[in-house]
């Protein structure tokens, strides 16, 4: 019989190994692990020697069951795929482990039965958080959410509910800069490739480019506004229709950047450029809008202010012994970041310009 000690042969251990392997009772264990009440450092010594001889790993979600305090946050976004979603999300993760807490993230795939089972895992593990970038969703889930303990901030998407803390950016205004801007040019056929009509970001933002056509005396052409679902292949469809058209508009407002993507590939499939044939306006300013070509100009959510505010407004919640009844609906401003992808309408000379956009 080998005189080394012997390691239990199970992959992992249990507290009672330890309790036994340090000579001290389970509750000692528990108490070590769990800092609930006073251990001599003799029994603690012994005790975290028995862990790390038996490479014992405590169960985090029991530990955090007894504690009540999991350590963790849960993050529902709706398309993982999209690069806004993929860098909100890094900018949060950022933010709270630093503050010393872990993060869940939830992918929804834009899909309202997913998004509900998510949010019974989430809560399931005792998450002490929820950020909810949502999609569209029932009325009974409205209820659900409204009726947990748990603490949540909606982000982007606005919640049609009372008691919705919310960080926001003024899309209304977002789509009226971009528009405006087209207008700045002298183009006067302006077009709207929309996001998913039932979610506030899109909606608003078809808002603010009305907006900028009515104050500019310029026609709304319904045929001019083309929906899509916010992924690329959608922006890349609602530009070959529109090229379709005659006339053809000379600018476009692109709802977001995947489909301000979608739909210059759709302009160089038919032999036309950007800027040269058509200006190309997107919504987001991810990543790549910079390192494509031509790089986008386009409408530049501030991320990181969002990022800082949402993670804000949940440990105030999080740390309120009560829920506050006021609730908070944070809107940050977009701008407008100028890059390549439009031009001055071939009419127009630079005089002629009302409203001048310079470059940030
Ligand atoms: O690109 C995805 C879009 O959905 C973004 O504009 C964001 O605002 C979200 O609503």
């Amino acid at each position: 019989m080998s005189s080394k000690s012997h390691r239990p042969s199970k992959v992992t251990s249990t507290i009672r190994d330890v309790a036994v392997t340090a000579g001290v009772s389970i509750t000692t264990v528990s108490h070590v692990l769990n800092e609930t009440r006073y251990v001599s450092d003799e029994l603690r010594e012994r005790v975290i020697r028995a862990m790390d001889e038996l490479g014992y790993q405590p169960n985090v979600l029991a530990q955090g069951l007894r504690s009540g305090q999991t350590k963790t946050i849960g993050l529902v976004v709706p398309d993982m795929s999209n690069l806004f979603f993929a860098e909100i999300s890094r900018a949060v993760e950022d933010l709270i482990f630093k503050k010393g807490y872990s993060l869940i993230i939830c992918n929804s795939d834009d899909n309202p039965e997913k998004q509900k089972t998510y949010f019974g895992v989430l809560v399931a593990k005792q998450v002490e958080g929820i950020i909810f970038i949502s999609t569209s969703f029932s009325e009974d889930f409205l209820g659900r959410l409204e009726n947990t303990q748990i603490p949540i901030v909606f982000a982007d998407r606005e919640i049609p509910s009372t008691l919705a803390e919310a960080v926001l950016i003024d899309n209304e205004y977002g789509g009226f800069l971009a528009t405006d801007y087209l207008i700045s040019l002298g183009h006067k056929r302006i077009a709207c490739i929309t996001g998913p009509s039932e979610l506030t970001p899109s909606a608003d933002r078809v808002n603010g480019y009305y907006r900028a056509l009515d104050e500019a005396g310029l026609p709304r052409r319904p045929e001019y506004v083309i929906a899509g679902d916010f992924h690329y292949h959608s922006g890349e469809k609602a530009m070959l229709h529109l090229l379709s058209l005659d006339p053809k508009p000379d600018a476009v407002f692109v709802s977001n950047d995947m489909m301000a993507f979608g739909s210059i590939r759709a302009i160089l499939s038919c032999n036309l450029r950007v800027p040269d044939d058509i200006s190309i306006v997107g919504f987001d300013d991810i990543l790549l809008a910079q390192a494509s070509s031509p790089a986008l100009t386009t409408v530049a959510q501030p991320l990181q202010k969002m990022a800082e505010n949402i993670v804000e407004s949940l440990f105030v919640r999080m740390q309120a012994t009560r829920q506050p009844v006021e609730r908070q609906r944070i809107i940050l401003k977009p701008e407008l970041v100028i890059r390549d992808s439009c031009k001055e309408h071939p009419k127009i000379v630079n005089s002629e310009r009302e409203t001048q956009y310079v470059n940030h």
